[in-house]
């Protein structure tokens, strides 16, 4: 079982994030980003893992390193993966909470390929499941959510990022009298959150990332909690691309099992400023402390350890 191999996931993490710190607050998300996926490739070389990247950095001929396809690992169990080296990499650039470093894994052909486009997703913790209808309007599922919840409405706590787009959903969430955070960017986390017994949303809804959308399915997945998406193609090749992808509708209604086709899942994110994964590292004498949040088959690691050498 995949699920067995965590903690080579997790070592992949964690020299993201340590690699990704030394940018932090500098300014230079594309450099942050690049010191992530140089830290991914170099752990991945040393795990004992036949990975296959089935969302990265892009197409093999944009990205030199965990492109679509690349095979990575020294050997092992074989798998797909959905990394994101570094989810949040103006939050990272600012020095802002929320940054990660993330990759999901599941077995060959388990995570569906979403292309980089935009995706709707509604993601909702455990007692969500089965409560909720996907077909409904936000308004009735919020009042089922917190119904749910055994919660009033207006004691929902819901998380969107702070575009333009999301108006109407902003108004619905006002309208029951829910507290909102708005996400300057970073949809991952909170969606995640959503999940945990120890995080403090309700729902994260909205209209982001489609590659961090399948990270956060893997996860909520994992973590027994309710999500459903759909594509958001904005342009004749992302709608052929989707169409191809989907075989016809571009924009249908994608549930969980649509997402993810299987339960032996590893999830793995290492924080690099204060994020679901756990606080920001903390630089020691001689190294450094990063925090981790794991979940395989069920069990939810968090994990504080000390990386020497940084
Ligand atoms: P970064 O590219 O800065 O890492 O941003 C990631 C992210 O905020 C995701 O969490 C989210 O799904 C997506 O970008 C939102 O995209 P946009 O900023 O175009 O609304």
């Amino acid at each position: 079982m995949l699920q067995g191999y965590w903690a080579q996931f997790l070592d992949v993490t964690e020299e993201a994030a340590i690699a990704a710190l030394s940018l932090c607050g500098r300014g230079d998300k594309n450099a942050a980003d690049q010191a992530a996926v140089d830290g991914m490739h170099r752990a991945f070389a040393k795990a004992t893992l036949s990975a296959r990247v089935a969302i990265g950095e892009g197409e093999m001929d944009e990205a030199p390193m965990l492109y679509i396809g690349e095979e990575l690992g020294a050997g092992g169990p074989s798998c797909d993966i959905a990394v994101d080296p570094l989810e949040g990499t103006s939050l990272t650039a600012e020095g802002r909470p929320g940054a990660m470093t993330v990759l999901a894994a599941g077995p060959r052909d388990a995570l569906l390929h979403a292309p980089d486009m935009y995706m709707e997703k509604f993601c909702a913790g455990p007692a969500a499941k089965g409560a909720l209808d996907p077909q409904a309007p936000l308004s009735e599922n919020l009042r089922r959510l917190a119904k749910a919840l055994g919660k009033k409405p207006g004691e929902l706590r819901a998380a969107i990022l702070d575009r333009p787009r999301h108006q109407e959903i902003l108004a619905d969430l006002r309208s029951v009298g829910a507290a909102v955070t708005l996400l300057p960017a970073g949809d991952v986390g909170p969606a995640i959150a959503t999940c945990l017994p120890d995080g403090d949303v309700d729902l994260v809804v909205g209209t982001g990332g489609a590659p961090e959308g399948v990270i956060t399915a893997a996860a909520v997945l994992c973590l027994g909690g309710e999500f459903w998406c759909r594509l958001r193609p904005e342009n004749d090749e992302e709608q052929r691309r989707a169409r191809e992808m989907l075989g016809g509708n571009a924009e249908k209604l994608l549930m969980l099992s649509d997402v993810v086709r299987s339960d032996d899942l590893v999830f793995a994110a290492t924080s690099v400023t204060d994020s679901v994964a756990g606080p920001a590292p903390e630089r020691a004498l001689g190294g450094c402390y990063v925090h981790s949040l794991v979940v395989a088959g069920g069990t939810i690691r968090r994990l504080r350890r000390f990386v020497p050498g940084n």
